[in-house]
Formats: structure tokens, C-alpha cells, sequence
């Protein structure tokens, strides 16, 4: 199937160049972008050719971070920092997408809002249940968009409430990814919260899996400072935040999304060079939050890639 769209084009190849294309022709074949043409392509047998003359056409967004179990309250309880924002406002409310219904009635506002947000592809945390966050890929899939899906994982420092053992986390985890299965445009990508949310049997058991289903990673890395000398405390033996996770088999092999990134001394910037992790920068949430500021460009600079996210609730919007 031959589809030709007529419009004005702006693409960015790389994060220096706009690449603007004025009354092109777009080549679409079995839905993959073949060719742009100067003229209206002639050559390529019967098609269906849509005229969209004086519009602008522009790629779909990537939301490369954030929360769907935060939507309902993105924006709120911003009056304190991260682990406060979290122990009071985000963990209690989290909690309740134990209850399957309750998760559908949340998530399909969050998907027909994602949707509208023009963000076709993203990487998206639900919450700790398989129940709900399998619903939530159900209506991404039903909604034609593209995501990757993660069960968050979390067994230490959290309330009684929102706590699962590393055990059941990690077989609640491979039921998970079974689950998954039947879904073809959303994919299952491990999601262990943060380091203080994990115990090492947990942070390695996800590692291990990784490593043998060449599953994805997400998860935060140096979001405020408070964070990082806690992960100090939590591993002591480590030499920072990114070694715990690099130990653990959750840098490298396999794609890494980690979100925030902005207190990273040397020893973080080597293994992320070294792993190939890629960053997610999310202004909104770091200025809400009072997180501090990412050195975006440093981090450029230096040659490391960095995309961007919403980080919905900690960020108050979805639109790119
Ligand atoms: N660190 C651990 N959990 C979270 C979360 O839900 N949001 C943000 N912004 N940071 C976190
Ligand atoms: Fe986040």
C-alpha cells in the first residue's frame, strides 16, 4: 500500500538541524516513511495521495519519562521536594491503582489525553500492580499508541501500603512481562522505582533479567541531592549512585532510560558513556519539584545523548 501526502514537512535529523521541507511529497509504503519528493511521484503504481497543501506535518513526540499513575494528581503537593512529595502525596495515591477498576477509570483519561498531546511513543512507569498496569497497556493498544510499559518495583523504604518482598516483586515482575504478550505495539520495559526503593537482591534479580530477556530499563538517577547521599548510605561499598546500578546488570546490554540526571559527578558520566544509558531531562518536574537545574548542554556537549520528558506528576503537563 502506496500512501502520498502533500504538506510542508520540519523534521530534526540530530539535536543541531531543522530540516524544513516546502511543499514536498511524502512516500509512505506499508506504513515506513520511504522518500520525499520535489514532485508528485508518478512512478509508483496505484496509492491513495492525501492533500494536506498548506499545512505543517511535524514527527509525533516522545515522552521518554513519565507516570501514568501520577496523571490525577500532576501538579500537586509541590510544596515540598522529592521524598516528601513522595511519601505524602504520591505513594498514597499510587496505592489505590490496587484496585483494577479504579485503574481503568484512571488511566483511559490518561491515554485519550496522551493522545491528544500528540505524543505517540513513550516510556511510561504504572505503578507497582501487574493488575492495573497491564490494563493501562490494554488501552495504549487500543488507542493505536506506542509505548514501552513498566511495573514499578519497589521493596524497601516504602510504606507497608505500596511494598511488595523482592521475591514477589520479581516473579510479580516475570508475570508481568507474560502478560505482556498479547500486546503488539506496547512492550514491557523493567522499572525498579529508584535505588532507595530497591534492596540489592531486587536492583540484581532485575539485572539478571535484563540481561537474559534483553529487556529495557527506566528507573531516576541523581534527581536531588538528598538522593544521592542517601544511596551513599544505602550502598556504601559503592562508589556512587550509577555504580549501584551498574553492578546490579541494569547499565548496558540492554537500552537504559534514566530520568533527571543532574547531580552526576565523573564517576556517573564514565559508566554512562561506557553503558550507552541515555538521559531524560524533565524541566517541569525539576523546577516543581525545586530538584536543581541538568546540564543539558554539558551533557551534549560531551557527546551524551539526552531526550526528553514530561516526568508526569512531577511534571504538571503532558504536552511535549
Ligand atoms: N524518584 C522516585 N520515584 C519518583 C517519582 O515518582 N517521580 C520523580 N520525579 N522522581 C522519583
Ligand atoms: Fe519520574
Amino acid at each position: 500500500m502506496t500512501l502520498i501526502i502533500k504538506s510542508d514537512f520540519i523534521d530534526t535529523p540530530d539535536s543541531k538541524e531543522f530540516r524544513i521541507r516546502e511543499e514536498a511529497y511524502l512516500v509512505v509504503q506499508d506504513g515506513i516513511i520511504r522518500d520525499f519528493r520535489r514532485e508528485m511521484p508518478r512512478d509508483l503504481g496505484d496509492g491513495t495521495f492525501i492533500d494536506y497543501s498548506g499545512k505543517l506535518m511535524i514527527p509525533p513526540f516522545c515522552d521518554m519519562h513519565l507516570h501514568g499513575s501520577q496523571f490525577l494528581q500532576r501538579g500537586l503537593g509541590m510544596n515540598r521536594e522529592l521524598i516528601g512529595w513522595l511519601n505524602d502525596y504520591t505513594f498514597p495515591r499510587e496505592a489505590r491503582f490496587s484496585d483494577p477498576d479504579f485503574a481503568r477509570r484512571a488511566y483511559q483519561p490518561f491515554v485519550d489525553a496522551l493522545y491528544r498531546a500528540g505524543t505517540m511513543r513513550s516510556a511510561i512507569f504504572g505503578s507497582l500492580h501487574r493488575e492495573g498496569t497491564l490494563i493501562l497497556a490494554e488501552l495504549l493498544e487500543e488507542k493505536g499508541l506506542d509505548a514501552y510499559v513498566g511495573k514499578v518495583n519497589m521493596d524497601s523504604n516504602s510504606p507497608d501500603y505500596l511494598r511488595e518482598t523482592w521475591e514477589e516483586s520479581l516473579e510479580e515482575t516475570v508475570s508481568f512481562i507474560g502478560g505482556m504478550e498479547r500486546f503488539s505495539r506496547i512492550r514491557p520495559i523493567l522499572t525498579p522505582r529508584f535505588v532507595p526503593s530497591c534492596s540489592g537482591e531486587l536492583l540484581r534479580g532485575l539485572g539478571k533479567l535484563a540481561g537474559e530477556r534483553s529487556l529495557p530499563v527506566q528507573s531516576h538517577l541523581c534527581e536531588t541531592e538528598k538522593e544521592v547521599a542517601w544511596v551513599r548510605e544505602l550502598f556504601p561499598d559503592h562508589r556512587g549512585y550509577s555504580h549501584v546500578y551498574d553492578d546490579t546488570g541494569l547499565f548496558g546490554g540492554h537500552p537504559s532510560l534514566m530520568a533527571h540526571g543532574i547531580y552526576l559527578e565523573e564517576d556517573d558520566l564514565e559508566r554512562i558513556e561506557r553503558t550507552g544509558t541515555v538521559l531524560v531531562h524533565c524541566p517541569d518536574s525539576n523546577l516543581n519539584l525545586a530538584s536543581g537545574i541538568m546540564d543539558v548542554t554539558g551533557l551534549l556537549d560531551r557527546g551524551l545523548p539526552v531526550v526528553l520528558g514530561s516526568d508526569v506528576g512531577g511534571g504538571h503537563e503532558l504536552p511535549m
